[in-house]
Order: structure tokens, then C-alpha cells, then sequence
């Protein structure tokens, strides 16, 4: 279908759906084992309600917001989806653009179907970029990746700890991999590929499962970004990584595709937000909390930010953009959902992100599912 008969987040999956090969939709929309935690992704955003204000003068209203201090023109950032290119030919330089053009922050995967400085060199002067980082079991190939990363000006580092082992797609495990072109070159020299269990084993033998809290200071010692852990489920484990001087978490189960039957981020929001309110002020200045899953309408957003995340991520609300339309899909992404901003926050009496209160929503049912 055309372009302008897109509507929403969801009606590019549809597309994507009918318009990808086989093996990019199964990469693409597979998730572990019984696909119970990616349902749920979505099905907690169903259980919180609005409670709107009115009579507040909503003529102006503004969402524009800063994350990890750069200026983002939404409260969303794209988060990293690996091995672009089995999806659309110009592969993550899609998103590059798209955000550059629309003051929107790219998280760049370490499995990025591009290479990272095609990527970067793709950004308009003063663009921020993120880099989400897989840690290899040989640390001088980490080390030199991060600190070319800082040197080209990224501005976060976001170290994914939910995936010591990539999850059980059972959906991708189905098809071969075939090296078309699209698989990541920034992993060279990995050696057992599997190639008969589907895209993502075969492409990511190379993490080292090893990574530990013991860790955390040597990536201090050897970058000045922030430092973010991309996938924290338990309040546990946001103290710990807030005593370990990170700068932000990630509440991700990284898309459904990791441990199945884990809670959404959604749902761990609540508890780790109270458990980081003992520990310091709030909101804190130096420790952002994130939250991705799920996320396809600026409401979804509206409500993480009201329970207290900084921001969100979205990853197949825009991989399946650029999948169906390239660039172009994207951008239309991006204008769906500052239109779904302007009236949702107009509705709800918020006229700027600060304005998004814990009062402004009933999460009562949420963890009673
Ligand atoms: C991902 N995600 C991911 N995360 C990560 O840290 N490194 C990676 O390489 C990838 N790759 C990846 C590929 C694909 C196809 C998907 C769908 C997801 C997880 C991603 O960053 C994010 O956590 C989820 O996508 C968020 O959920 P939604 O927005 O897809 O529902």
C-alpha cells in the first residue's frame, strides 16, 4: 500500500509482514521459546489507564526532551536491532537519516548490517548517536570498538546484559543461514558459525558470557561516555548498577527474545523507580531509567515516562519502517508519532514532558497479571 495509507505503528508490521523475505520477517519477529514475554510487552501497556486533567490551556504543547544530554525532538529513541540489511538495501543508514533529518537519537547495534563508520558518516553534523555494545570474549577488539566510538563522537554507551547467550527463536532456528550480504562484517573472524540454526546463532558466537559486575570499572577506565546497561529487570540489579556508577539502565527484555516469561519492562518500572528513590534524589540528575518493549504509540510512551522512565526505545516500530519503506518510512514513523504526541498530551493536560506526573495514570492493575 501506499505510504499515506499508513497510520499507525502497527500497519507497518502488516506491510513489513507481507513485503519481507521469509528469513528477514522470522530474524525480524521472532522472539524465545513460547513468545510469552513478547505478548506481554504489549499487553501491560493495556493495563494502564489515563486519568486526564483538564481546563490547562493545552494550545501549546511541546515533547521535545533531552536524553543523556542531547536534544531529542521526542521522548523515544530508536534502539539497536541488528543485521539492517535483510530488510531493506540501504540497512541501518535508513534510520541514520531519518533521524538526523528529524532531531531523533539512533542507538547503532554492534550487529549493525553496516559498517559503524558508514553509519556514522551518514549523520549530519552534531547528530547524536548511541552505540549498543556486545561484548566480545576478546577484550582488545571491545576496547579499540568503543574508544573509535567515542573518537567518532558517540555519545552513550549501552552495554546489553540480558544476552550472555542469544535466546531460543524457534521461528529464525527453522531457516539456514545464507551469508547474503546482510550479516554483520564487524565480527570478523568468528570461528564454529551455526549455520543451520537460524540468523541469530550463526551470527553471534563471538559474546562473551563471562561478562560480570567486575567489568563495569574496566569500561569506566577506558571510555568517558555514559554507560548505560541495556536490560535490567529487578530492582536488585538497578541499585547495583547505579552503585556502579552507570549513568542510566535500559528495563528491556530486549524485544521478548532473551529469557521467556520475563516481566516487561512496563511492569518492573514501578519497583525499581521506588528502590532508586531510597538511594538518591529523583529524578536524578545522573542516572536515567529507559524503558523499551512493546512501544508502538505515543501513549505507551506517555505512560512510561508518568511511572518515571526519561524515555523509551522502540526497535521493530521503526525496523519494520524502513523494511517497508525505507528512509521514507521512517520519517513517516517519526511524524506518526509526534502527531500521536500533540493530541495525546493535549488530552491528558500535559503541555511539556515535565508535566507527565505518576498521577496522571492508574497502574493498579498492572502487576496483577
Ligand atoms: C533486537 N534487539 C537487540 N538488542 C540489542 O541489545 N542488540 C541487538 O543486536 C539487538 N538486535 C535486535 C534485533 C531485532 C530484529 C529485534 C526485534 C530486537 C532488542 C532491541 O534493542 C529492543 O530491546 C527491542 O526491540 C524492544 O522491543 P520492540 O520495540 O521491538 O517491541
Amino acid at each position: 500500500p501506499p505510504l499515506d495509507e499508513v497510520l499507525n505503528l502497527h500497519d507497518f508490521e502488516a506491510v513489513a509482514k507481507a513485503v519481507l523475505p521469509a528469513k528477514a520477517w522470522a530474524y525480524y519477529s521472532s522472539a524465545s521459546d513460547d513468545e510469552i514475554t513478547i505478548r506481554e510487552n504489549r499487553a501491560a501497556f493495556q493495563r494502564v489507564w489515563f486519568r486526564p486533567r483538564i481546563l490547562r490551556d493545552v494550545t501549546s504543547v511541546d515533547w521535545s526532551t533531552t536524553i543523556l544530554g542531547c536534544k531529542s525532538s521526542l521522548p523515544v529513541y530508536i534502539s539497536a536491532t541488528a543485521l539492517g540489511k535483510l530488510g531493506h538495501p540501504d540497512g541501518e543508514l535508513n534510520l541514520t537519516r531519518a533521524a538526523g533529518k528529524h532531531g531523533v537519537i539512533q542507538m547503532i547495534p554492534t550487529l549493525a548490517s553496516c559498517s559503524f563508520d558508514e553509519i556514522v558518516d551518514a549523520a549530519v553534523p552534531g547528530q547524536p548517536l548511541f552505540l549498543q555494545l556486545y561484548v566480545n570474549r576478546d577484550r582488545e577488539i571491545t576496547k579499540k570498538y568503543v574508544q573509535h566510538a567515542e573518537k567518532r563522537g558517540v555519545k552513550a554507551l549501552f552495554i546489553t546484559v540480558d544476552a550472555p547467550q542469544l535466546g531460543r527463536r524457534e521461528k529464525d532456528m527453522r531457516m539456514k543461514f545464507v551469508d547474503d550480504g546482510a550479516g554483520a562484517k564487524v565480527q570478523e573472524g568468528q570461528k564454529d558459525v551455526k549455520k543451520d540454526q537460524g540468523v541469530a546463532r550463526a551470527i553471534s558466537s563471538f559474546i562473551d558470557p563471562s561478562l560480570s559486575w567486575k567489568d563495569i570499572p574496566w569500561f569506566r577506565s577506558i571510555t568517558n561516555m555514559h554507560i548505560i546497561l541495556k536490560g535490567v529487570s529487578t530492582p536488585e540489579d538497578a541499585i547495583l548498577a547505579y552503585e556502579a556508577g552507570c549513568q542510566g539502565i535500559v528495563l528491556s527484555n530486549h524485544g521478548g527474545r532473551q529469557l521467556d516469561t520475563s516481566r516487561s519492562g512496563l511492569e518492573n518500572l514501578v519497583d525499581i523507580v521506588a528502590a532508586l528513590k531510597t538511594k538518591g534524589p529523583w529524578p536524578n540528575p545522573n542516572f536515567s531509567v529507559f524503558v523499551d518493549g512493546g512501544v508502538r504509540r505515543a501513549s505507551d510512551v506517555l505512560k512510561a515516562i508518568a511511572l518515571g522512565a526519561s524515555a523509551v526505545g522502540v526497535g521493530r516500530g521503526f525496523l519494520y519502517a524502513f523494511s517497508s519503506y525505507g528512509q521514507e518510512g521512517v520519517e513517516k514513523a517519526i511524524q506518526i508519532l509526534r502527531d500521536e504526541f500533540e493530541m495525546n498530551m493535549r488530552l491528558l493536560g500535559a503541555r511539556t514532558i515535565n508535566e507527565i506526573v505518576p498521577e496522571m495514570v492508574d497502574a493498579s492493575a498492572l502487576r496483577s497479571h
